[in-house]
């Protein structure tokens, strides 16, 4: 199986003046392998968050190493780290930063604006992915006037608008029932087995966790189990 990325000791420390520092991430030292869906369980505050932001690439380890295909990228600049990040990873977060005021499509196509693809050819592609997730009857809707699974489900196709090889989802299920998270699950695993997408995913959510390929928990800033 092939390693995408590997974290060696890991470390990322918070501080907050001094004496109070928080080592949010504590010597991680993770595989993720291609092509499969890796969890993060743990409770609040263990320090899954930090460590998909160490992974994905938007923070730089205290100490430690990031590697992704062996190159070790928590070393490079942050104009190659963020080209990087913009070419090859997509990002679910928890607070979901679309803009209500604007169209499920011009959402989506926000990402491909910021490369050279005209607004016509974004919008396109933007529909095609919408689609993709079930929301073609929403295409122009604001989101604003969306659910929140639909948002979420706008959210998702945005974060797959630069065909990522790896996608990063924190907490995806927690603004969405039950049904959605096994429809948001079903598709997720779909792109896995059809695009060799590789998936990593932090939750609460046992349904979540429970429908990984393998599983890291965390406690504490450790990582406890593999
Ligand atoms: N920007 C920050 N500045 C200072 N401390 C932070 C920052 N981000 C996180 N922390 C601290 O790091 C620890 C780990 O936070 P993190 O968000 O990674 O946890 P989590 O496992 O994702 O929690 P949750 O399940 O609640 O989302 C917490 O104690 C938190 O207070
Ligand atoms: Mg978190």
């Amino acid at each position: 199986m092939t390693t995408v990325i590997r974290t060696e000791d890991v470390w990322k420390t918070y501080s907050l003046g001094s004496p109070r520092q928080v080592d949010a991430v504590k010597g991680a030292s993770i595989e993720i392998p291609k092509g499969v869906i890796t969890g993060i369980g743990g409770p609040s505050g263990s320090g899954k968050t930090t460590l998909l932001s160490l992974i994905g690439l938007l923070t730089k380890p205290s100490k430690g190493k990031v590697f992704i295909e062996d190159k070790e990228l928590s070393a490079l600049s942050e104009v190659f780290r963020t080209r990087f990040r913009r070419e090859r990873i997509g990002f679910i977060f928890q607070a979901q930063y679309l803009i209500p005021q604007l169209t499920a499509t011009e959402n989506v196509a926000i990402p491909k604006l910021c490369t050279d693809t005209s607004r016509g050819e974004a919008e396109r592609l933007a529909r095609e992915k919408l689609s993709g997730l079930g929301l073609g009857h929403r295409l122009d809707f604001r989101v604003a006037e969306l659910s929140g699974g639909e948002q979420q489900r706008v959210s998702i196709a945005r974060s797959l608008m630069n065909s990522p090889e790896i996608l990063i989802a924190d907490e995806p299920s927690s603004s969405i029932e039950e049904a959605l998270t096994k429809d948001l699950l079903a598709t997720l695993r779909d792109m896995v087995d059809r695009d060799e997408l590789t998936v990593i995913v932090a939750s609460h959510d046992p349904l979540v966790l429970g429908w990984c390929d393998r599983l890291y928990t965390m406690r504490n800033g450790e990582i406890m189990t593999q």
